[in-house]
């Protein structure tokens, strides 16, 4: 019988990362799992490893994750989540395994002994699923499988990590920055909430009457904010704008919301993000939107594609942002 201890296998025997903040960081399901600071190590990682990247295969992380695996179920379309996983994986030296999400997350088996399989052979699993509590379900049956929120309903914890990247990498520093929310009170607006009071970011949202951001998330977030973050929601989305350094919207029917999408679209219609909004922000702000997008409903095609749009910097920062994640959750940080 093996005598080692899997519940903490670290392949590359990297045990000193058990000083980093993220070391009891076992679950990602919710950017309110992390510690502030724990916040701010990601994003350094992530924007150092983005740097890394053009050395290939002479990055110092090339094989960081050599026998670690990684198993991505989807209950939901992705792109960049899941491709983003998938070449982080490959780029740190590990492996990825899609099972079928019908046979994992269907009702085949309970989630719990879904997890109790995975984790005799798997580091971690990220999740793409509909209620949060499914996701706590399996991150509940097993001590030993990392599991990551790669989007549910509630929230979208890996998004915002990119979010923040982006803001970083546009403002120079996120602490005291404004940042506007137009749209609905969603699983992107619920953990770009979290992660802006978490690091001194000023939000205000702007969402139709019964769109709103959960009580709970603000509650939450008053209660985690940093810095002075002060978050607050406004009725009218220019008054949410004014001066802001950026703009974020996201769709306004998210998926599994299919059949509500006529009653959104009436409710919406004055939360678009037009040219004549980003006017009301300040002088150099950006627009942002965590993609896929819909010109013409919760964006206008020339804001979405004109010169201050940050979109695709935050795509590409969900792979370094997610790199980051893997390392620090399974203790091979550099
Ligand atoms: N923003 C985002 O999560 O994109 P995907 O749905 O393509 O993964
Ligand atoms: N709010 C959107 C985000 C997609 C990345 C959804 O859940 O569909």
């Amino acid at each position: 019988m093996s005598t080692m201890n899997t519940t903490d296998a670290m392949p590359n025997g990297s045990a000193a990362a058990a000083c980093t903040p993220f070391a009891a960081a076992r679950t990602y399901l919710s950017v309110l799992d992390l510690t502030p600071d724990a916040l701010e190590t990601c994003l350094a990682l992530a924007a150092r490893l983005k740097r890394e990247r053009r050395l290939g295969a002479a990055a110092p992380t090339r094989q960081a994750l050599a026998g670690h695996s990684l198993a991505l179920l989807f209950d939901k379309p992705s792109l960049r989540t899941r491709t983003g996983f998938e070449i982080a994986m490959q780029e740190l030296g590990g492996i990825v395994t899609c099972p079928p999400s019908a046979d994992a997350l269907g009702t085949r088996e309970a989630l719990a002994d879904v997890a109790r399989t995975l984790e005799r052979w798997i580091s971690v699993a990220a999740i793409r699923t509909f209620e949060q509590s499914r996701l706590r379900q399996i991150a509940q049956a097993t001590t030993r499988l990392r599991v990551v929120n790669a989007l549910t309903n509630e929230e979208h914890p890996c998004q915002a990590l990119a979010d923040c990247l982006t803001l970083r990498e546009r403002c120079g520093a996120v602490r005291g920055v404004t940042l506007a929310y137009v749209g609905d009170g969603n699983n992107v607006a619920t953990s770009l909430t979290h992660a802006a009071a978490m690091l001194g970011v000023h939000l205000r949202l702007a969402s139709p009457a019964g769109y709103a951001l959960p009580e709970a998330t603000l509650a939450a977030a008053r209660r985690m904010a940093r810095h002075g973050a002060r978050i607050v929601e406004c009725e009218d989305p220019v008054d949410a704008v004014r001066g802001a350094d950026a703009v974020y919207t996201d769709v306004w029917t998210s998926m599994g919301q299919e059949t509500e999408a006529t009653r959104r679209r009436e409710a919406f219609g004055e939360y678009r993000v037009t040219g004549a909004l980003m006017a009301q922000a300040g002088r150099d702000a950006f627009f942002m939107h965590c993609l896929p997008a819909h010109p013409g409903e919760e964006v206008d095609a020339d804001v979405l594609d004109g010169p201050r749009s940050a979109v695709f910097d935050q795509a590409e920062n969900r792979l370094h942002t997610q790199k980051a994640l893997l390392l620090l959750m399974l203790g091979a940080a550099p």
